[in-house]
C-alpha cells in the first residue's frame, strides 16, 4: 500500500507550530543555555561511535514536542515501516524502495511481491566479492597477461556521486589499485583521465541503472574506442570492461559479457545505489571486507532509525530541525560542513541525495504544495570553508542551519594537526551560536588607543548576532562502519522530511524534461541549417554557436 496523503500544514501539530514560531522566534541560543546549564546533557544522542549534539538549535521543550507531534499526525512510524517491508512507496515509479535490503545485514527475508530479494541480493554480493579478489591480488589479468592497475568508473549521478564519495572518504584504506571516476559528457573528463593510463592494465567500470544515460554511454563507447585502438581485438574486451546495472539487455548490446555484469533491481534508486552492485568500484578500492563494514554501519542505523523513539532517533530529530529552519524560519539551504578532508565529496554527494529527492512540488494528492519542501545542499569540508563563506553564515542575512561533521581520531598523525582542525570546529559552532555583543566589541579596544571616533564607527562590523543554528555530528574515526552509519542517516534523514512534506522522494521526473529537449537539439547541433523551431533566446544561441564553433 502507498504512503498515505497528509498534508501536514492542516495538522494540528502545524498550527500549534507557526503559533509557537511567533512566540519564540526571538529567543536566543544565549538565553536558552543561560537558563538551562544542562541542555548539552538533554540534547545529544549517542549511538555507537556516533555523537549528535543538537542542543545549540533555536528549540525548547516545546518547540521539539510539536516537531514529534507533527510527525506523528504525518503518520511517519507507519510510513518507516513501509520503507523496510518493501511497500510501492515510490508510487509514480509504481516501484519498492529497498536500498536497506542490499545492507540488511542480518539477512532476514524481503519480501517484493511475494518473494524474498535477499538470495539475489546476496549473490550479487558473492560476485563482486570473487570478483574484486581477483582484481586486487593480480589473478585477473589484463588482454596482454599483465595486472590490472587502473579502475576507471564511468557513470554519473547516482552511479558516480555515491562510489567516488565514498572510495575518497575510504581512501585511507586503499589497495594498491588506483581508481578514476569519469561522469560528464565533456570529452575532457575522460581525456584527461586516460591521459596516464595504460590500456593493458586499465579496467573500465560502466555504471548505469538504466544503460541508456546518455553520457555515460558516450563516454563508454570512447572509452572502448580507446580501449580498441591499442588491444585491436574485440574479444580483449571482456578483460578490461563490466558493466553495472538492471538492464541485461542493454549491456549484452553493448558488447559485455553477461558474466561481466554485476546485477541489481528497480527498487533500488540511483542515488541510494552505492549499497548495490553500483559499490564495486568501492570494493575494487578498499577491498570487499572494507565494503561489507559500510553495509554494516548502514544495517546498525538503519535498526537505529526502525526501533528508536522519535525523541531518540537521531534521522527523526535531525529531519524535524531542519522542518523547523525550512518551513518556519524560512531557511532556504542547509550547508554540510565536514571537518574532514576524507569527506570533501560529501556535500557533492547529498545534493544529489536529498535536491533530487526533495525537490518537489507536488504533493501526494497530486497537489500543488503551498509550502517549502526540500532546502538548498552546499558545503565544502572546514577550514577551508571558513576562508571562503563562512563570513555570509556569521553575518549575512540569511539564516543557514549547518551540520558540523568530524573524526574524534584523525587517520594520519601529524603534529597537531588534528587539535588545530577540531579547535576551528568547535570555534565555528561556538561563534555562530552566540556570536560577540557590542558590549565585548567595545571592550576590546579599551586601552587599544584608538579614538571614541574611530571605536564608534568600527563596532557595528564586528559584533555577530550570533543564533546561528548548527548541529555538531562527532564520529570517533572515519572507518567504514561509521562513514555507512552516517550516509544512511542523512539517507533516512530526507525519507522523514519527505513524508512529512507529503511528496513522493524516490522519483525524478523533474530531470527528465532537459534530457529530452537535448535530445531534440542534438541533431539540429549536427545539421548546417539555421535553427528556427525554438524561442528567439535558444534560437539565437544555437545559430551564433554555430557560427562562433
Ligand atoms: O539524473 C537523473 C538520473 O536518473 C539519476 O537519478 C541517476 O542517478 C542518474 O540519472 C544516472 O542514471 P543511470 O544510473 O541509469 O545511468
Amino acid at each position: 500500500m502507498a504512503l498515505k496523503s497528509i498534508n501536514p500544514t492542516s495538522t494540528q501539530a502545524w498550527k500549534k507550530l507557526e503559533k509557537h514560531y511567533e512566540e519564540f522566534k526571538n529567543v536566543s541560543l544565549r538565553d536558552l543555555f543561560a537558563n538551562d546549564i544542562n541542555r548539552f546533557q538533554t540534547h545529544h544522542i549517542q549511538f555507537n561511535d556516533l555523537l549528535i549534539d543538537y542542543s545549540k538549535n533555536r528549540v525548547n521543550d516545546t518547540t521539539l514536542a510539536l516537531l514529534f507531534e507533527l510527525a506523528t499526525e504525518c503518520g511517519l512510524q507507519e510510513a518507516i515501516e513501509k520503507q523496510f517491508s518493501g511497500d510501492v512507496i515510490n508510487a509514480t515509479e509504481n516501484r519498492a524502495v529497498l536500498h536497506t535490503a542490499l545492507r540488511n545485514r542480518k539477512n532476514s527475508p524481503v519480501l517484493v511481491d511475494g518473494k524474498d530479494v535477499m538470495p539475489d541480493v546476496n549473490a550479487v554480493l558473492s560476485q563482486m566479492k570473487a570478483f574484486s579478489a581477483q582484481v586486487i591480488s593480480g589473478e585477473w589479468k589484463g588482454f596482454s597477461g599483465k595486472e590490472i592497475t587502473d579502475v576507471v568508473n564511468i557513470g554519473i549521478g547516482g552511479s558516480d556521486l555515491g562510489p567516488y564519495m565514498v572510495c575518497e572518504a575510504l581512501k585511507h584504506y586503499k589497495t594498491r589499485l588506483n581508481l578514476h571516476f569519469v561522469s560528464n559528457v565533456d570529452g575532457a573528463h575522460l581525456a584527461e583521465t586516460v591521459k596516464t593510463l595504460n590500456p593493458e592494465t586499465t579496467l573500465f567500470i560502466i555504471a548505469s541503472k538504466t544503460f541508456t544515460t546518455q553520457e555515460t554511454m558516450s563516454n563508454a563507447l570512447s572509452a572502448r574506442d580507446w580501449f580498441l585502438n591499442i588491444a585491436k581485438d574485440n574479444a580483449a574486451v571482456a578483460k578490461h570492461f563490466v558493466a553495472l546495472s538492471t538492464n541485461k539487455t542493454k549491456v549484452t548490446e553493448f558488447g559485455i559479457d553477461e558474466n561481466n555484469m554485476f546485477g541489481f533491481w528497480d527498487w533500488v534508486g540511483g542515488r541510494y545505489s552505492l549499497w548495490s552492485a553500483i559499490g564495486l568500484s568501492i570494493c575494487l578500492s578498499v577491498g570487499f571486507e572494507k565494503f561489507e563494514e559500510l553495509l554494516s554501519g548502514a544495517h546498525a542505523m538503519d535498526e537505529h532509525f526502525k526501533t528508536a523513539d522519535f525523541s531518540k532517533n537521531i534521522p527523526v530529530v535531525l529531519a524535524l530541525l531542519g522542518i523547523w529552519y525550512n518551513n518556519f524560519f524560512g531557511a532556504e539551504s542547509h550547508a554540510l560542513l565536514p571537518y574532514d578532508q576524507y569527506l570533501h565529496r560529501f556535500a557533492a554527494y547529498f545534493q544529489q541525495g536529498d535536491m533530487e529527492s526533495n525537490g518537489k512540488y507536488v504533493d501526494r494528492s497530486g497537489n500543488k504544495v503551498s509550502y517549502q519542501t526540500g532546502p538548498i545542499i552546499w558545503g565544502e569540508p572546514g577550514t577551508n570553508g571558513q576562508h571562503a563563506f563562512y563570513q555570509l553564515i556569521h553575518q549575512g542575512t540569511k539564516l543557514i542551519p549547518a551540520d558540523f561533521l568530524a573524526a574524534a581520531q584523525p587517520l594520519n598523525d601529524m603534529g597537531d594537526h588534528h587539535e588545530k582542525l577540531l579547535s576551528n570546529f568547535f570555534a565555528q559552532t561556538e561563534a555562530l551560536a552566540f556570536g560577540k555583543t557590542e558590549k565585548d566589541v567595545r571592550d576590546e579596544f579599551l586601552g587599544s588607543g584608538k579614538s571614541q571616533e574611530e571605536i564608534d564607527f568600527i563596532t557595528p562590523y564586528k559584533v555577530f548576532e550570533g543564533n546561528r543554528p548548527t548541529n555538531s555530528i562527532i564520529y570517533k574515526r572515519l572507518t567504514p562502519f561509521n562513514l555507512g552509519a552516517l550516509l544512511a542517516m542523512y539517507e533516512q534523514k530526507i525519507y522523514v522530511q519527505g513524508v512529512i512534506w507529503n511528496i513522493f522522494s524516490f522519483d525524478q521526473w523533474g530531470v527528465e524534461l532537459g534530457k529530452q529537449l537535448a535530445n531534440v537539439i542534438l541533431p539540429e547541433l549536427k545539421s548546417s541549417d539555421k535553427i528556427t523551431s525554438h524561442d528567439s533566446s535558444t534560437n539565437g544561441l544555437i545559430n551564433a554557436w554555430k557560427e562562433m564553433r
